[in-house]
């Protein structure tokens, strides 16, 4: 495996992308962050890296990144990620998550970019037929968000096949937590996923937590998840370089557990590592919540040779509330003017 260049590192500044940053330093690669600080902050982890601040769908700034920094790899995780907001405005979904990565491919085409791993979403499978769901279940995406990641995932595969582009698909499945150092966290706006809601909860930074839906045909009656640690979301895509740049054959992986998680019982969880009460109010279902989304992940550790770390839901919680209480280095309130 050559490590004549360095990675560019698409949404560096993002929740996972922070996490991903992370994991590739420990790993002594050379990281270019290219983010246009949208959503992401630059936190005290990104002075170890370049820090290119734009659009990916700048063409020439992402020609002149390539080249400039002599980039090897590509890990391409800027992207839009609200399933609510993709219904309301799905033209924007894809074009940033569809149009602009296209523009992305072009240039690590043109530029021989040795190996590109993709964040993508078990939102391609949509309402899954099967628990746990393979990377060979259909893909019926229920959303704009899901329909935007999967056509990106065929766009890759077609260039891929035509230009001798080696690549790693990651579907996520629930990531939540924080780094266990405290170096990185979920962002302090970011989205209002079950596992922020719930320690905002036990915070008392919000009344309750919404229950959507008690009455689906699963343990409790409540939804099922596969939740995942972002830093072993990280460390999967540490491995996907080296198993490319080792010479592997395109992948489409899931990134998961194997194992869920009911609302309830990750409502317990928090309650259990914080020792406060969590208030909980049973809500109507949410539109388009699939009952059990859960990973079949025994490709990516074959694969990839990946062993989670931290595959303890209370070990999950633990880091995103140490994270949360701690609050966010001044760095961290960094942000482009204007
Ligand atoms: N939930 C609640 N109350 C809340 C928030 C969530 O009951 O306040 C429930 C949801 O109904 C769901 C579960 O908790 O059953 C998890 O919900 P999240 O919003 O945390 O996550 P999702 O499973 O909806 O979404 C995740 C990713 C998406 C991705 C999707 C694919 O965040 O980006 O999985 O399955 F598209």
């Amino acid at each position: 495996m050559g490590r004549a260049g360095s990675v560019l590192v698409t949404g560096g500044a993002g929740y996972v992308g922070a996490h991903v940053v992370l994991a590739l330093r420990e790993a002594g690669w050379p990281v270019v962050v290219l983010d246009d600080l949208s959503t992401g902050r630059l936190l005290p982890l990104h002075r170890d890296c370049s820090v290119v601040l734009g659009g990916v769908g700048d063409r020439d700034l992402v020609r002149e990144t390539l080249a400039r920094y002599d980039v090897q790899a590509v890990v391409h995780l800027a992207a839009s990620i609200l399933v609510p907001e993709s219904v309301r405005h799905p033209l924007a979904y894809y074009r940033n998550d569809v149009a602009v990565g296209l523009a992305l491919l072009e240039a690590c085409v043109a530029h021989g970019v040795a190996a590109f791993v993709f964040s993508s979403t078990a939102a391609v499978y949509g309402v899954p037929e099967r628990s746990p769901v393979d990377e060979e279940a259909p893909t019926r995406p229920i959303n704009p968000y899901g329909w935007s990641k999967l056509m990106f995932e065929r766009v890759l595969r077609d260039a891929a096949a035509a230009h001798d582009l080696p690549f790693v698909i990651l579907r996520y499945f629930n990531v939540a937590g924080a780094d266990p150092e405290l170096r990185a966290g979920p962002l302090p706006d970011g989205p209002t996923h079950l596992v922020r809601v719930a320690l905002e909860a036990a915070l008392g930074l919000r009344p309750f937590v919404p229950v959507f839906g008690v009455d689906y045909p699963t343990r409790d009656g409540t939804c099922v998840r596969d939740y995942v640690h972002v830093s072993d979301v990280a460390t999967a895509h540490r491995l996907a370089l080296d198993y490319l740049l080792g010479g592997g054959a395109g992948a489409v992986l899931n990134c998961g557990y194997s194992r869920g998680h009911t609302v309830r019982e990750v409502v317990a969880a928090v309650e259990r590592v914080t020792g406060r009460s969590v208030p909980t109010r049973v809500a109507p279902r949410r539109p388009g919540d699939p009952p059990e989304v859960v990973a079949d992940a025994r490709r990516i550790r074959d694969v990839l040779g990946w062993e989670p770390r931290w595959t303890e839901l209370d070990a999950m919680v633990a880091h995103a509330f140490a994270w949360m209480r701690r609050g966010r280095p001044a760095e961290a309130a960094t942000r482009r003017a204007g």
